[in-house]
């Protein structure tokens, strides 16, 4: 991407640079070692899935160890929006969808978060009908919704899609829907989390089958039963839900980020550096506690929320992004960051999302030898990585670049940054705390940049 300040010539430019409004930067000063603890925040990928799990309730509910990150903004927004009261205070929300009416979810608002389309299953349940905008793609990949679709179907829905609107509708049994058993094309994590949502207050018994098993279903399963649902075997690939009439209130606690908690992993590993991570489920990590010893880093639980990186020299090694319990996909460019240094060559295979692999390019950019060949990256070590501009692409990507900078001789320039608060609570805070030398600054606009010059 060429840097648009070489254009500062043209007039056109100008104009076009000028009304942008000013973007923050990262500002990275590579291998500092860092040292200590960092106390992971609760799940995004979680707290996102029972926020729409909410709308399930005819009582209030509290939420707590929630994140506070722009998606789960964004979510609140949504849920209002919908006519749901929350109040968020620190990381608890308190959560009120006794009068959720017919509103719709507004387009501008699902597009920036795709994850606001799981609110399908239980305005559903709840309603008998809705309208919800269909999530468009995003930077990793198109992000089809048809399995979603199709299980709403298998429960009795009608659900077409007109004008880049889903609309769902039960029509008999009293505008409820009426479980089924569902076997998924693939273990989609949306759609199984939707399936499972909606299940909940059907007549009658829902069997998923090819179930996604990660640790988040796990997480909505306990927060739906603790409404008083009746599922069992969420983490196993068949989920079987009983319907109820009605569910009730709760106070639910989200788990840790098992995503964040390898990002720091992974930040401790290429720094050289023997960190703690707490508030974690080591079980959670287990594929990635494993890829690490591979390459030469061990990870030791120093208690049962609390795990060790004790970091070596770096050995190459093959990784392949799978369903849970497979290696994560979310973790896949945080570790390629890490395998640019290991010694040798190491095959990184994204099978989960079609374009997954954009922070290769920028990592090139800070010295990395990786060739793309369809959705293999083949990584070969180099002795030292440089600071360099670069920019993030999506959510993943941002935290490999990152991770790339901590570890890069000089400075590293991180653009791109609100892929990063999408989904990293006071990352920077809790960098600096480790004793890693960044900041966040806000570039000037041209404007500004432009009267300085003229005041001169
Ligand atoms: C969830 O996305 C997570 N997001 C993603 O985390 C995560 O990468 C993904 O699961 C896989 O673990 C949230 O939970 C909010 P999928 P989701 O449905 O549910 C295809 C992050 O970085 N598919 O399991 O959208 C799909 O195209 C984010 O935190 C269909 O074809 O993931 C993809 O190739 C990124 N049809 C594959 O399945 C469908 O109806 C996996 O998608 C649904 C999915």
């Amino acid at each position: 991407m060429e840097d648009p300040a070489i254009n500062l010539s043209s007039k056109t430019d100008l104009s076009v640079l000028a009304t942008e409004e000013s973007s923050p930067i990262l500002e990275i000063w590579g291998k500092q070692p860092l040292k200590g603890d960092v106390k992971i925040s609760g799940a995004k990928n979680s707290a996102l899935a029972i926020m729409a799990g909410t709308l399930l309730c005819s009582d209030e509910c509290r939420l707590t160890n929630v994140p506070s990150l722009a998606d789960v903004n964004s979510m609140i927004k949504i849920l209002s929006a919908l006519g749901v009261k929350i109040k968020q205070d620190g990381d608890i929300l308190d959560i009120d969808g006794r009068n959720i009416g017919h509103s719709q979810a507004p387009y501008e608002l699902v597009s920036q978060l795709r994850a606001s389309f799981f609110v399908i299953g239980p305005l559903l349940a709840r309603l008998g009908s809705t309208i919800v905008p269909l999530p468009g793609g995003c930077a990793i990949g198109t992000r089809p919704v048809d399995i979603h679709v199709r299980g709403l179907q298998a429960l009795g829905a009608d659900v077409h899609i007109e004008h880049g609107m889903v609309h769902a509708s039960v029509k008999g049994y009293q505008g409820r829907l009426k479980g089924a058993k569902i076997y998924l094309d693939y273990p989609s994590v949306g759609a199984t989390e939707t399936i499972m949502m909606a299940a909940t207050l059907a007549i009658g018994e829902t069997v998923i089958e090819n179930a996604a098993q990660e640790p988040e279903i796990i997480d909505l399963a306990d927060f739906c039963r603790s409404m008083g649902a009746k599922i069992r075997g969420a983490g196993t690939n068949t989920i079987t839900i009983i319907g109820v009439d009605r569910l009730h209130s709760t106070d639910f606690p989200i788990i840790a980020d098992r995503i964040e908690a390898g990002t720091f992993l992974v930040a401790g590993a290429i720094t050289y550096s023997e960190i703690t991570v707490s508030n974690v489920v080591p079980d959670h990590l287990i594929p990635i506690i494993a890829k690490l010893k591979e390459v030469g880093v061990k990870v030791v639980e120093d208690s049962p929320s609390c795990l060790r990186v004790i970091p070596g020299e770096l050995t190459a090694t093959d990784i392949t992004t799978l369903p849970y319990p497979g290696f994560p996909t979310d973790m896949q460019a945080q570790f390629m960051a890490l395998l640019t240094l290991a010694q040798g060559s190491s095959i990184v295979t994204e099978t989960v999302f079609e374009n997954r692999l954009r922070h290769v390019a920028e990592l090139k950019r800070m010295g990395a030898h990786i060739r793309l060949k369809d959705n293999h990256a083949i990584v070969t070590g180099v002795p030292f990585l440089s600071g360099a501009p670069v920019m993030a692409t999506d959510l993943r990507a941002s935290a490999a670049l990152v991770i790339a900078g901590l570890a890069a001789q000089g400075k590293t320039i991180v653009q791109g940054l609100h892929h990063l608060d999408r989904g990293y609570e006071n990352i920077e805070t809790k960098l600096q705390k480790l004793g890693a030398k960044l900041h966040r600054v806000t570039q000037p606009t041209v404007e500004q940049i432009l009267q300085t010059s003229v005041c001169v």
